[in-house]
């Protein structure tokens, strides 16, 4: 009968399903056998994992995979670029893509926040995005089983997810099916707060009300974050507008520039719900978080002066589903 065994110090372990075949595995794989002590290199990395390395790994008396602690970052980008593999996999449960994915988007939204006009993330935020809406559109349990991963405190990275996420769970239900418009809205999304990365902690983290010089300074989160954004990247417009507009409402007292519903981008309006509610059911350090039902009754307060009274009626439907 096979064991489970504590991780050993210094590794890491990893589902075979994560291992795809014929690519470039570029970090060293480990297997622990009952009869070893320690663990023991299996393969090491920039050789081709094949049909072959896959079914004897398989076959192996409780193959604990394992990666060493060292190489996670190797393994973390492994994962990003075969994620769409990983997502499709018959083999690996529908829960599991959703924590893969969930991780994956994380990750990339804490690379973004570190370093935002980067060159490669803008391709990097549409193949999460894109393997987010493969994933969201495959299955009925699929979008709640993300939502059930999505971090409770909030962070900005944690957050863009998170809008991303439930921002595009809406954006399918309130019409925008092309494969462009579905992309667009993500990659937004991904990027919507980036702007904050520039506002000082001590406003972003303050417990009390915000002074007016305070909130002015908040306020130019929007724009401050197109200016942050790779000016050689193909962002569309439809995506800036998620950054530029989400924080605006359609009674026209929203910011920055106070724009009324006709005004408002169809984006920035489905946006601007999936990131009050998420901003809602989150826990800061200032406030606990709100179960949904009570953060939409919060929110309904909000329709026809913050937020598209139709857009809303469609994301109460949404989480009740
Ligand atoms: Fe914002
Ligand atoms: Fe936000």
């Amino acid at each position: 009968m096979s064991s489970k065994r504590k991780t050993p110090a210094g590794y890491a372990t990893v589902d075979l399903s994560l291992l795809q075949v014929d690519t470039v595995v570029d970090f060293d794989i480990y297997i622990w056998p009952t009869s070893s002590p320690l663990p023991v290199l299996y393969r090491s990395k920039d050789l081709p994992f094949l049909h072959e390395t896959r079914a004897r790994l398989a076959e192996t008396d409780n193959p604990q995979i394992l990666v060493k602690h060292d190489q996670s970052g190797v393994l973390s980008r492994y994962i990003e670029k075969n994620l769409d593999r990983i997502i499709s996999s018959p083999t690996l449960p529908t829960k599991a893509k959703a924590r893969i994915l969930y991780q994956s988007s994380l990750r990339l939204v804490q690379d973004i926040l570190d370093r935002p006009d980067a060159p490669e993330n803008f391709r990097r935020s549409e193949d999460v995005v894109r393997n987010t809406i493969g994933y969201i559109l495959h299955g009925k349990d699929a979008f709640h089983q993300l939502m059930s991963l999505t971090s409770y405190d909030y962070y900005t990275y944690t957050h863009s997810v998170n809008v991303c996420t439930i921002g595009l769970a809406l954006a399918e239900q309130v019409g925008l099916r092309s494969q462009t418009e579905l992309m667009d809205f993500g990659v937004g999304a991904i990027f919507h707060d980036v702007g904050k990365t520039r506002i000082s902690p001590a406003i972003l983290r303050k417990r009390g009300p915000l002074t007016e010089s305070e909130w002015q300074e908040m306020k130019k989160h929007p724009e401050i974050g197109i200016s942050l954004l790779d000016p050689d990247a193909p962002f569309s417009e439809d995506s800036t507008a998620v950054i530029l507009e989400h924080h605006e409402r359609i009674d026209g007292t929203g910011y920055p520039k106070g724009k009324r519903n006709g005004q408002i981008h169809q984006f920035a309006k489905v946006a601007a719900i999936a990131d009050c509610f998420d901003a809602l059911t989150s826990r800061r350090t200032y406030k606990d978080a709100v179960a949904s039902y009570p953060a939409l009754k919060v929110m309904k307060e909000g329709i026809g002066t913050h937020f598209e009274p139709e857009y809303f009626r469609v994301f109460v439907h949404l989480l009740g589903k």
